[in-house]
């Protein structure tokens, strides 16, 4: 299984704190954003990871975070030059993924749980990760029916659907780089995991696997503030990074 965390985006929602640097650098309480992500690909036992970044940061990730062998992986960075949707991180990673499953994670997304077993146990086919949430127009949307069986997922849904929201991180086999390579751009310009999520449902092959503790995007200024403290309180001493 490789691993890609996809880091890119230019954080308008944070300036100025990213003017500086980029948003997923920025601190959550004793580390860097990334470092949360990152420790759940590791914990699953991920060895070889991309880290795909904006170009105008791509210095600091290289500083901050080096070959990997400080955490005992390897890693290799490409860029997205425009921020073209998350599915376009297989098309990227297209020759790192190879001919293996890729887990991909998103560089603001932290959770509690550990995935290890999910990740370990995959067999084909995708699984993606819901979770219920207040605010579910700001997400990819998972609606099931009465018998929970995920019928389709919509993405960021402006009548209300369901209330589980997709969370950012996602594991494909290696169907994944064609699918993302066949998929057309959406109204916003972007390759939308959604459609990647879709063509999987439509074929039968997508599990959906609920998120048990918390889970976070750091991409607003209260949720930037809640992930600190939960760190704090609650992720601190689980960190294998
Ligand atoms: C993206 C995905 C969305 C998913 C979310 C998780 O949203 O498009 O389906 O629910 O990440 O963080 P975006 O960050 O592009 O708004």
């Amino acid at each position: 299984m490789r691993g890609i965390i996809l880091s890119g985006g230019s954080g308008t929602r944070l300036k100025p704190l990213t003017k500086i640097t980029s948003k997923q650098l920025l601190p959550i309480y004793n580390r860097p954003m990334i470092y949360y992500p990152l420790n759940t690909l590791i914990k699953a036992g991920i060895k070889e990871i991309m880290i795909i970044v904006a170009p105008e940061r791509a210095g600091d990730y290289l500083n901050l975070l080096g070959s990997g062998k400080e955490f005992g992986v390897k890693f290799t960075y490409e860029i997205q030059d425009k921020p073209e949707g998350l599915a376009q991180a297989f098309i990227i990673a297209e020759n790192f993924i190879d001919e293996e499953d890729v887990a991909m994670i998103l560089g603001d997304n932290i959770f509690e749980d550990d995935f290890s077993k999910e990740i370990k146990n995959f067999t084909g086919g995708a699984k993606i990760f819901a979770k219920q949430v207040p605010d579910p127009e700001r997400f990819g949307v998972v609606k099931f029916s009465r018998d929970m069986q995920a019928e389709k997922i919509v993405e960021k849904p402006t009548k209300f659907l369901s209330d589980y929201a997709v969370t950012g991180l996602y594991v494909y086999d290696n169907r994944v780089i064609k699918v993302a390579q066949e998929i057309k751009p959406s109204s916003r310009g972007e390759l939308e995991i959604t459609d990647v999520n879709n063509w999987y449902l439509e074929k039968g092959e997508l599990k959906v696997a609920m998120v048990k503790g918390e889970w976070l995007d750091a991409g607003t200024f209260d949720s930037l503030l809640k992930a600190q403290l939960f760190a704090r309180d609650k992720l601190s001493d689980k960190m294998v990074i």
